[in-house]
């Protein structure tokens, strides 16, 4: 396995982070409120300032407070910068751990958690656009940045990997064009393949509508979390960059899964290549492996395998394999 992936930034070195500065960045109520909404999300500046109702300039002063506390990290892409939490580091990683499961206790208020949801659904139609308007040269662009033959072969080995019978059922999350649904046919007696665009699911029947178990389903995964049928297996291929709440997924893929289930998830290790998100509509410019396990971690995810394919373009891909174990971290902690 290669080790040389990407690693979260941490704003400033962690044995910079004093003891003061960590208890008086937390001691204010409004920006307690900030590190709660971004447990649920990072956002820019502006969306901050839409989610609570404020003026940039006084925002930027608290969220220059909590970067100097280690409590968030920011990441400019383009010209937008996003805060997000940063993960506790360092000799005061107890404390901050500590302070942002306080900080979780409590719910957001219902005016900022309404803005968040506006954010998303503004975000959810710009994706849905993208993929409306560019079938054409999505693959053709996808293909660029990683070749769907090298996440899915991987994809398919992790599958197979400590398995000796067929699944009763496997979710595929964001089908795309459905290239996947024949070996995933051949592995399980149902599949249930998932896409929240109705062009992209539509391509995905033509391809594969000659197999009969697979049920095709236009929407995101709440819907069919609802029916309450859960999966062996759940797999979401180069969706997550293309979702605006890719932590809230992981969630959503582990209440989908039996116990003992695998979530197996491709991704794009971060990357700084902005064009990719008006060329490909990506929403994120890939993924830190240490943000994906953390998230995984926290919806009762565990790492079991993990398998990183360099490209000759500079992007690197990641593949993990993770397991459903019967409490998640959150449930343990509280
Ligand atoms: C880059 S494509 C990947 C398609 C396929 N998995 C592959 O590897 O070729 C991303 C797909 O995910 C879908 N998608 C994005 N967000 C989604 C969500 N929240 N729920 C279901 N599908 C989603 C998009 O409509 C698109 O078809």
């Amino acid at each position: 396995m290669k080790t040389a992936a990407p690693v979260i930034n941490f704003p400033i070195p962690a044995e910079k982070v004093s003891l003061a500065g960590l208890l008086s960045a937390s001691g204010d109520a409004l920006r307690l409120q900030i590190i709660r909404a971004l447990a649920q999300d990072s956002f820019s500046v502006s969306e901050l300032c839409t989610i609570f109702g404020m003026r940039q300039s006084a925002l930027s002063h608290h969220l220059k407070v909590l970067i100097d506390a280690g409590l968030l990290s920011r990441k400019k892409e383009m010209t937008t910068t996003f805060y997000r939490r940063a993960l506790p580091k360092g000799p005061l990683a107890a404390l901050h751990q500590e302070i942002l499961l306080r900080v979780d206790e409590e719910t957001l208020p219902s005016e900022p958690q309404a803005g968040i949801a506006r954010i998303q659904q503004r975000r959810e139609r710009n994706s849905l656009a993208f993929f409306k308007g560019n079938l054409e040269r999505f693959r053709q662009q996808q293909e660029l940045i990683a070749p769907w033959q090298d996440y899915s072969e991987a994809t398919l080995q992790l599958l197979d990997r400590n398995r000796d019978r067929r699944l009763t059922r496997i979710v595929e999350i964001g089908v795309g064009e459905g290239w996947l649904l024949p070996a995933l046919h051949e592995r399980a007696a149902s599949v249930v393949a998932l896409d929240l665009s109705e062009a992209m699911l539509a391509q995905a029947q033509a391809f594969a509508r000659h197999l009969p178990h697979v049920e095709f389903v236009q929407g995101s995964t709440s819907q069919i979390i609802e029916n309450g049928d859960k999966a062996g297996a759940v797999i979401a291929n180069m969706v997550l960059h293309h979702t605006p709440d890719p932590r809230q997924m992981l969630v959503e893929a582990s209440q989908l899964l039996e116990a003992n289930g695998h979530f197996i998830v491709s991704e794009l290790c971060a990357h700084d290549q902005a064009w990719a998100r008006e060329h490909c509509g990506d929403l994120w410019l890939g993924f830190a492996p240490e943000q994906l396990q953390a998230w995984a971690e926290e919806a009762g995810l565990h790492a079991s395998a993990s398998v990183f394919i360099a490209q000759r373009n500079g992007f690197q891909i990641q593949i993990h394999q993770f397991e459903k174990t019967t409490t998640s971290a959150s449930e343990e902690s509280i």
